[in-house]
């Protein structure tokens, strides 16, 4: 599988943090999941389990409403950087394939461009038993991907970047290109360093359809599959960039 880790603002969760944590769509985004959670009746302190939490910022707010939370991400450094920036939250490195924390919970997230990474078929379906048996019967999941029923090129995808800070300052321009036969988005992302250098980033993610998604779900106990496709939750005719997904789990 590609590693999908190889940009700079994945060698330097900080940089990373500084772009996401404070970006509106962030913010928003993360009181969607709340939003969520509060809908299917995971109230505080139903234990969550977020993977591909990076540097977990979606996860502390969770927290600070009072739920009991754990993250695990497969990269050291974004998990170093969330302990010391959240110590009083559980955080784990491991591969959301085939991680096993040891326990179950009532909410399992997975947001923000994760399971793209994951590109195979057969690693999709490590991922779902992944989901499966964290589950609590009757857990949510609540699963954020990339829509490409209602955006296959991508143009709802943030594709400027900017980090202007003292120490640092960069701007990111992205474009994308789609493997249809092997649904996977590629993002070409060039970044203009202070001082004249630039730097390469590509980075590939596996495109899923509703319905191959529910079949993938439904296989692994998961059933009532809802899906939106903005973060208001308002609309469902799935033309929206993102798919913003919940299931329960039945066992
Ligand atoms: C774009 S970040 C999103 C982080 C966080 N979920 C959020 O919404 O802010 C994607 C994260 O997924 C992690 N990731 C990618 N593939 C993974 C895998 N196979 N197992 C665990 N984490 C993974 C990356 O290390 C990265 O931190």
């Amino acid at each position: 599988m590609t590693t999908n880790t190889s940009g700079f603002l994945y060698r330097s969760p900080e940089l990373y943090d500084s772009i996401y944590r404070f970006d509106d769509t962030g913010v928003r985004l993360t009181k969607m999941c709340h939003e969520l959670l509060v809908r299917n009746g995971k109230l505080p302190p139903s234990p969550v389990l977020d993977l591909g939490c990076g540097t977990a910022y979606k996860l502390a707010y969770l927290h600070e409403a009072g739920y009991e939370c754990v993250g695990v991400d497969y990269l050291e450094g974004m998990i170093q950087y969330a302990r010391g920036e959240y110590p009083d939250i559980r955080f784990e490195v491991g591969d959301v394939r085939d991680v096993r924390v040891g326990r179950k919970f009532d909410v399992i997230t997975c947001l923000g461009w994760v399971i793209e990474n994951v590109h195979s078929c057969e690693d999709i379906t490590k991922v779902m038993a992944t989901f499966a048996t964290h589950a609590n019967p009757g857990a949510l999941l609540v699963l954020g991907t990339h829509n490409p029923i209602g955006d296959l090129v991508a143009l709802g995808a943030k594709s400027d970047f900017a980090i202007e800070r003292e120490d640092f300052q960069a701007t990111g321009s992205a474009s994308f290109t789609v493997d249809r036969r092997r649904q996977i988005l590629t993002r070409n992302l060039t970044w203009s360093l202070a001082g004249g250098a630039t730097e390469e980033e590509v980075t590939s993610y596996r495109l899923f359809f509703p319905m191959e998604l529910e079949h993938y779900l439904t296989s692994h106990g998961f059933g009532d599959v809802t899906m939106y496709d903005d973060i208001e939750l308002t609309s469902t005719d799935l033309e929206g960039s993102m798919l913003y997904v919940t299931a329960t789990y039945q066992g």
